[in-house]
């Protein structure tokens, strides 16, 4: 068996930009990498990933500079009456993600501006949003007070949740720990601090973006551009903190839920709706999305 990194440079957002998909591939067969000990596989993924070892800092710092940018889009969105899911902001009638609400006790990982625990809490759940950034935090604050919805909001790491086992029902990510968290550190702790039979539902990135996602320019692309096997670390290298987002295939995925005492209910896949326009901070054009989906939500229940 032997371990190699692959460094890749990715364009990705509104602005191109330089990154490095960061990655252990491991030369063995599909067959062999599947029954693969899950200890030796995240050994296998640190070696391969040195520099994805200060995440959550460099995360931190990013989210703490860009904050500022996120204000409005956050402002409308708790504006918006209807519980409405990713960059089309397809809504929640049409997807039925979530379980009835009223009484549930939520955590969202990775909040940011909060605008999903508002909708929560306006249907009778009672939210606690956690986030990394204390600047996204203080955004969520803002807008609390300007809408006068208010729930508590946590500084901390979702992938050592400052809470106790069995703490709540549901656990929900909208592009917060789902992309900006080592997988298989948030997910087992989603399920530590979920009750049994609560849920864990989380929307992102498809896996088919991330693989058709071109290094050198701005959506997706019809073609594959990197390999299935060892995606997991994406660096952004032209980020001036290099902030880290993460990606890895169904089949780790659902591997990972299982061994994290998930059972799957459904993967959800998200395309363009007929009516949807072309925006530049999407990574992929309607035309694409409208063929494939630009993004995936997983409805998983802990046993
Ligand atoms: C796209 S935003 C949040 C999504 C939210 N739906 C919104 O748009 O306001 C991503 C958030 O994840 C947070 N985040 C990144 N790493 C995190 C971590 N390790 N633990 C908790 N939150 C994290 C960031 O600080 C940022 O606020």
């Amino acid at each position: 068996m032997t371990f190699t990194t692959h460094v890749r440079t990715l364009s990705i957002g509104r602005v191109r930009r330089q990154r490095q998909i960061v990655s252990a591939a491991i030369r063995i067969s599909p067959s062999v990498t599947a029954g693969l000990d899950q200890t030796m596989l995240r050994l296998a993924l640190a070696i391969g990933s040195k520099e994805v070892d200060d995440h959550v800092a460099s995360n931190r710092a990013s989210w703490d500079a860009a904050a500022e940018n996120w204000v409005e889009s956050g402002r409308e969105r708790w504006a918006d009456p209807v519980i409405r899911w990713g960059t089309w902001g397809v809504p929640e009638d049409e997807l039925h993600l979530l379980p009835d609400l009223d009484g549930l006790e939520v955590v969202e990982l990775g909040c940011g501006t909060g605008y999903v625990s508002s909708w929560l809490a306006r249907r009778g759940a009672h939210p606690i949003g956690l986030d990394n950034s204390r600047r996204q935090l203080a955004s969520a604050r803002m807008l609390q007070q300007e809408f006068g919805i208010e729930f508590p909001l946590v500084h901390g790491d979702a992938e050592r949740a400052p809470f106790r086992d069995a703490s709540f029902d549901l656990a929900v990510s909208e592009y917060g720990a789902i992309i900006w968290c080592d997988p298989y550190r948030w997910i087992p702790e989603a399920a530590r601090v979920l009750r049994p039979g609560g849920r864990l539902v989380c929307l992102g990135n498809s896996y088919l973006l991330m693989l058709t996602f071109p290094d050198d320019g701005e959506k997706a692309t019809r073609s594959l551009q990197r390999p299935h096997f060892g995606m997991h670390a994406f660096v952004d290298a032209d980020d001036d903190r290099n902030r880290v987002e993460f990606h890895i295939p169904h089949g780790e995925m659902i591997r990972l839920f299982r061994r994290s005492g998930f059972e799957i209910e459904e993967l959800v896949e998200i395309g363009a709706p007929a009516t949807a326009s072309d925006a530049p901070y999407r990574m992929a054009t309607v035309d694409w999305a409208q063929r494939w989906p630009n993004e995936q939500a997983w409805v998983v229940r802990k046993q």
